[in-house]
């Protein structure tokens, strides 16, 4: 369902920005209306919806209107023309009153900078949104100890800003919006200034935090690998329009024109794709069935192990041909041959890990939920495979 709905908004600057919008419209370029009309377009005619509950990336060059347009989604500037819709209401068209409503609990902002303040704690710091809004002192400490523990900050409440690493002044950052509990998150390019290995904890953090919380996360960035990492849907921005609006894969493997598929065409995918891109169905067995039934399993396929699992889909471990086989002679219980130690991987986990973890062991390389529920196999090949371009849609088919 959609949350926000953004209809043919566009946002010029200039002292007679109206007059350029006729000027996109006869098909004028951002280039040729700065230089001619000295008018300078922000966003150019921009419409798309955005679902409750994912994460909408909005991705592209410095310039390209990522600011503008983020900044015009909780009216801190005004659009040139169109029309943005929260819930069904028209933001251009709320009072005063309604729009501080909007923004106290339905749209929270961070920023790029961590824009602490030097000289309060961080608790002090995660409560200043509610602060500002006169909350009661009481519940603004609670709601900001909450979201400090929920973005990994427990135990750091009384910390100043500045004895904190940059990944957790930014944390501070998200906590500060988080204490609102706004219904939607804008981050703009609010993991840019981390270092790399960072700004992937973050990455990792802030899917886990969504899945959590069931926010929708409006996440600008000019960093395509981050934006497929994180992204449900992305919208690539060039000139102040939208060029393309798609889930990562489409992004990749159907780039609407030139412009998108040269930006994507250096992407490493070993960066990009996960465990659940590449996985496979596993073959199965209940500890209840003897070593016979295992043999006979494995021949019928072809293959030589199986994953057992209890009847919840947990994973006990592996069986191998050949442990089967003396099980068979030596009178042996299925049970006493599992290999209960292989590797096992998270379904998020990235193709340059899995590599690695797959090259060094003997048996399968088993995908897993937190729960320990057997989601599927790593075969080597399908690694390689997706990474030289294969079609990645039909690994994704046997999620289930
Ligand atoms: N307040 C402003 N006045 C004039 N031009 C602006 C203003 N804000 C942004 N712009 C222009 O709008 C375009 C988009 O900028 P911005 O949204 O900041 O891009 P991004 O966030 O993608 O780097 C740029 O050409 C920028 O110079
Ligand atoms: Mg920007």
């Amino acid at each position: 369902m959609a949350i926000m709905q953004v209809r043919n908004v566009s946002k010029l600057f200039g002292p007679h920005a109206e007059q350029g919008l006729e000027l996109l419209q006869q098909g004028w370029s951002k280039e040729r209306i700065a230089k001619e009309k000295n008018i300078t377009v922000g966003v150019n005619r921009a419409t798309f919806e955005i679902n409750q509950g994912e994460i909408f990336v909005i991705m592209g060059l410095s310039g390209s209107g990522k600011s503008t347009l983020v900044r015009l989604l909780n009216r801190l500037i005004e659009p040139t023309s169109g029309e943005i819709l929260i819930h069904g209401q028209d933001l251009r068209k709320m009072n005063k009153e309604q729009l501080r409503n909007v923004r106290r609990k339905t749209i929270s902002m961070v920023f790029q900078k961590f824009a602490l303040f030097p000289h309060r704690t961080v608790v002090e710091n995660a409560e200043y949104g509610l602060e500002i809004q006169k909350a009661d002192k009481k519940k603004r400490r609670e709601a900001a100890l909450r979201s400090l523990e929920l973005v990994g900050l427990k135990g750091w409440e009384n910390k100043m800003p500045d004895q904190l690493s940059g990944g957790m002044q930014q944390r501070v950052g998200l906590a500060r919006a988080l204490a609102n509990d706004p219904e939607i998150l804008l981050m703009d390019e609010a993991f840019s200034a981390l270092d790399p290995l960072i700004r992937r904890d973050m990455q990792d953090e802030l899917i886990e935090l969504q899945d959590k919380m069931k926010k929708t996360i409006i996440f600008i960035t000019h960093d395509l690998d981050e934006a497929l990492r994180i992204g449900d849907r992305i919208a690539l921005m060039k000139d102040g329009s939208i060029v393309q609006i798609g889930t990562p894969e489409e992004i990749l493997t159907q780039p609407a024109n030139d412009y998108v598929e040269r930006f994507v065409e250096d992407v490493d995918l070993s960066k990009v794709l996960t465990a659940a891109h590449v996985m496979r169905r596993p073959e199965t067995i209940t500890p209840d069935r003897g070593p016979r039934v295992a043999l006979e399993l494995m021949r019928e396929r072809g293959i030589s192990n199986l994953f057992v699992i209890d009847r919840g889909k947990h994973l006990l471990g592996v069986i191998t041909a050949e442990d089967a086989n003396h099980a068979l002679r030596n009178n042996l219980k299925l049970e006493d041959i599992i290999i209960p130690d292989g590797p096992r991987v998270g379904p998020n986990t990235l193709l340059n890990e899995l590599f690695e973890i797959t090259s060094l062991s003997k048996v399968p390389l088993a995908v897993v939920d937190d729960g320990g529920k057997l989601l599927g196999v790593i075969v080597r090949g399908a690694v390689l495979g997706a990474l030289a371009g294969e079609s990645k849609n039909e690994e994704v088919k046997t999620n289930a």
